[in-house]
This record gives structure tokens, sequence and C-alpha cells, in this order.
């Protein structure tokens, strides 16, 4: 477990550039990492701009066979707390494939939050991320507050969120490299997800201009404003990063988006504002590559933290909307680039 975590630190770190300084950012794993330290753990990743012949082999590799619809992410599941192999050799499969996969259990509505966590444990994560309005075993209970801090939060009220990965406002040691959700009971209507694979995302952008991607790599490509609570105190402080980056260690690629105008400052050069564009127009397009569906109750999605949104919704008086939510900063076992193509480093 450490070592997923602490990997995940490091490579995030590493890849960000703007944070070397933060010394200490690892401590509390146990083993601290300091910017004098040697960079000799880079793997060449077909997400750098200079290996062309890489990418390409990585997008013939990648297109092949990539699923045309939701139902070919769907795997049926008896009990996500007790996976067989198969189950989740299926679940793999899939994630691997498109980073996501989404399973139907025979849970049903029942509650128990084992169910998201087991699953997770069982998929090589472990690392939850206690976000600081999760509940108290680290999950957070997605249904409409009324009253606390939560209420102040969209994912707590019944509105339309817009695309993004979770955790896009994190420091850089804590960015989000799995998520996923598990439907207890959904809404009377309403409350779909959209998704999109953030690697084909980068794709896109890459095909049209890999000068997009270029600006969007950029240290300072994105910048999440400060978030100031009702005293005027900064209760988390302005974070600027870029939107895509690559983990030196692993070659995996990692996406921090949010399309919501009001939470993000971007770069302000034609070729970043362009490239933002550009995505903007892809999600808000008719890609072949959005799958489109509503959690029922048992269901669940298991991602590397890939690109989403939810629809709003209503509930009534026997149906009140209620997702599990977990988020990792270790990325799900068996889903590196390099493991999943290994043809690539030959
Ligand atoms: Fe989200």
């Amino acid at each position: 477990m450490v070592d997923a975590l602490d990997g995940c630190a490091l490579r995030v770190e590493k890849a960000w550039g703007t944070v070397l300084h933060k010394q200490n950012i690892i401590l509390d794993q146990g083993k601290a990492m300091t910017a004098t330290q040697p960079q000799t753990d880079h793997v060449n990743s077909p997400f750098d701009l200079a290996n062309t012949e890489m990418y390409e082999a990585w997008c013939q590799s990648k297109l092949k066979d990539y699923p045309t619809s939701l139902a070919d992410l769907v795997v049926t599941i008896k009990d996500p707390r007790k996976l067989t192999n198969e189950e989740r050799e299926e679940l793999l499969k899939r994630v691997q494939k498109a980073n996501m996969a989404v399973y139907v259990a025979d849970t049903g509505t029942d509650p128990d939050r084992d169910i998201p966590l087991k699953l997770a444990s069982q998929m090589g994560i472990f690392g939850l991320d206690h976000n600081w309005l999760a509940d108290d075993d680290g999950l957070t209970s997605l249904t409409v507050v009324d009253e606390g801090a939560r209420r102040n939060f969209i994912p707590y009220s019944n509105r339309t969120i817009k695309w993004h990965t979770d955790g896009y406002y994190n420091t850089a040691d804590k960015q989000i490299q799995s998520l996923n959700l598990h439907c207890v009971c959904p809404s009377a209507t309403g409350g779909e997800n959209q998704l999109m694979d953030h690697e084909i995302a980068y794709m896109e952008l890459r095909n049209k201009n890999p000068e997009y991607i270029r600006a969007l790599m950029a240290p300072d490509a994105m910048t999440i404003p400060a978030r100031i609570d009702d005293g005027g105190t900064t209760v988390r402080a302005e974070e600027a990063g870029p939107v895509f980056s690559i983990c030196p260690k692993t070659g995996n690629l990692h996406m921090r988006y949010t399309i919501r105008e009001h939470n993000v400052i971007w770069k302000d050069d034609a070729i970043t504002l362009e490239a933002v564009q550009y995505l903007e127009d892809l999600l808000n397009g008719d890609s072949p590559y959005i799958f489109r569906g509503r959690l029922e109750p048992g269901m669940g999605l298991v991602s590397t933290n890939v690109i989403h949104d939810r629809a709003g919704f209503e509930d009534d008086e026997t149906h009140t909307r209620l997702l599990y939510r977990a988020r990792y900063y270790d990325r799900i076992a068996g889903t590196d680039v390099l493991d999943v193509y290994p043809e690539l480093s030959q």
C-alpha cells in the first residue's frame, strides 16, 4: 500500500515540476523524497510528444477493439465484496482498454459500505482520499444535503455537474488516479453520467494539433482559484498545474480538468485557449467515444478517473439518490500503459 502511494506522489510531483521544492511531500508515507534525488526512473511514454513512433503504435493498439457502446463496458458480477477471478479479470480487461468498467451486481439497494471498499481492494487500490467532506471511512455519500458545509457544494445538490475529472483542485501530491462509484439508490428521474476515456481525449487533441498537448502540459496551464470560506479565510490555496501530466515512473497519463468556467483560470495565451476550446467542443459534441448511462441499484463504475459529468436529477418520496464515491491516490493495479501494451517497450 505504501509503495503504491509513494509511487503516485512521486510520479505527480516529478511530472508537475512546479512543486519540486516541496521536499517533504511524502513524509507521511514514511519516505521523504528531495528535489535533489536523481531522476533515474523515467520510462519512455507514448504520451511524451517526443515519442512519435511510440505514440502511433499506441494509438493503433488502443483503438483496436475499442468499446463502441456502454454495453461493452458492462460486467455482470454477483457480489463486489467477493469477486471471482473471472469477474475481476473481466473488469480489469475493460479498465485496461478504456480506463473504465461498469459492473452490475446482485446487491441491489444494499447500502453496505464494504461493497465499494472491498471491490477496490480487490482491484489493487488502497490509497483512499479522505477529502474533507468524505464520511469517516473515506467514502463519500453523494446525496442531496440541505444543511451543514455540504449544502454549499454541487455534488450534494441535484444540479447538473459539468465535465471534469475528480480532485482537479487537489495539490500535486494528492491527485486522484482512480475513481469508483457505487449506486445504492438512483433518483426518480435524471442523474445520468457521461464518460470519456481521458486517453482518448488526449489522442483527439494530439491528432488535431500536437501543440495543444504541449500547451496543456505546461505547469501553469490551469489554475484553480483559492477557496475562501464565508469568514474570509483561505481554506485551500490557489493551485496551478497542467491538464495532462505523465508519470515518469510508469509512463501513465493523468488528466486534471474541469469545464466549469468559474472554477478555473486558463493560461491566457492563444494556443492554450484554442486547445481548451477544442476539448470543450469535443466533450459537448457527439463523439462516438462518449458513453452515456445511469447507474441503477447495485451498479457501479470502476475507473482511472476518466472525464465525466452528471445530469441534474429529481428525487421523490420513494427515490432518494444515494451513490458512494471512492477516490484513490493509486491507480488500479495492472493498468499501467506499458503493462497493457508491452510491445511499446520493445
Ligand atoms: Fe466527479
